[in-house]
């Protein structure tokens, strides 16, 4: 299976936002489960998730943040809420776009926090002009992945960080090739994972120091569980959308994910040096 382009990947962001609202919550990201209690709703640990990778930064107030890939804004204005930082988010969606604004207005963070429909893959921003720059759960999305941690580096300026929150491909028990293709199969070009390696030789090449990493597999795993048991109730909603077939895809989907030991999740930070 071809991978989705931009386009179409926004058109479905658009196409199916009610419906991802009802999934996911604000955050349109995995969640991060520690709690053994097992008390945490899925808003919690979205929640967590975006502060576990913000935490791995250290944000300074006055920081100019780029968001890359940034949903309906939920992460972005937790961060400028708590940090006082100023924040640039872009989407290829544009329905989420103005989610975002709308939620940046009602916040009242308007003249702090914007977000702008554009492609990644083209950042449509001058040289050096972002003291951090953060993307999670988008890169996975990307025709070139390592074009846009190139577009990242160029756009950051000397000293500033890069966040990244992805799907990883983590060693299983098959050894690294099968594992590699069973995730390949698993994922039907949704999905795309590469390792924790290749991303730190892409940042190397990209002109970037790794700085931090954690492999938070086991914290972000039940989150397809969840997503699983969330889409089965919404069947009816999802139905009014989607063909009863591509439901019962896509709900296999998830549980296939969910028990898929080699499609894990990192958390990554990288320096620009200067
Ligand atoms: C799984 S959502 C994550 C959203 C947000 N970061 C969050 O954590 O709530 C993926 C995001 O990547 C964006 N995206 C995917 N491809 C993109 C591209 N080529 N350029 C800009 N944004 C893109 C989508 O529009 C969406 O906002």
């Amino acid at each position: 299976m071809t991978k989705p382009t931009p386009n179409e990947i926004g058109q479905g962001y658009d196409a199916f936002a009610d419906l991802l609202d009802q999934l996911w919550g604000e955050n349109l990201h995995h969640g991060y489960w520690d709690d053994p209690s097992g008390g945490t709703t899925l808003e919690e640990a979205t929640t967590k998730l975006t502060d576990k990778l913000a935490g791995m930064l250290s944000l300074r107030a006055g920081d100019q943040l780029l968001d890359i890939g940034c949903g309906n804004g939920e992460p972005a204005i937790r961060m400028a809420t708590a940090n006082d930082i100023m924040v640039t988010g872009i989407s290829i969606s544009e329905k989420q776009v103005e989610r975002a604004n709308d939620r940046a207005f009602k916040a009242e963070l308007d003249d702090k926090v914007v977000f702008e429909y554009a492609d990644a893959m083209d950042l449509p921003f001058p040289d050096e002009s972002f003291d951090v720059v953060w993307a999670l759960e988008s890169l996975h999305h990307m025709p070139d992945r390592w074009h846009v941690i190139r577009q990242a580096a160029r756009v950051l300026r000397p000293g500033g960080r890069l966040a990244i929150g992805d799907f990883l491909l983590v060693p299983g028990p098959a050894g690294p090739e099968a594992d590699a293709a069973r995730v390949r199969e698993v994922g039907k070009g949704v999905v795309a994972v590469v390792s924790l390696d290749e991303y730190l030789d892409h940042l190397r090449e990209a002109g970037l120091e790794p700085a931090a990493t954690e492999d938070v597999s086991r914290y972000t795993r039940p989150s397809w569980a969840k997503a699983a048991e969330r889409f089965e109730a919404l069947r009816e909603q999802a139905l009014q959308h989607i063909e009863a077939a591509q439901f019962d895809v896509t709900l296999g989907r998830f549980r296939a994910f969910s028990e898929e030991p080699s499609l894990g999740y990192g958390l990554l930070t990288a320096r620009k040096p200067g």
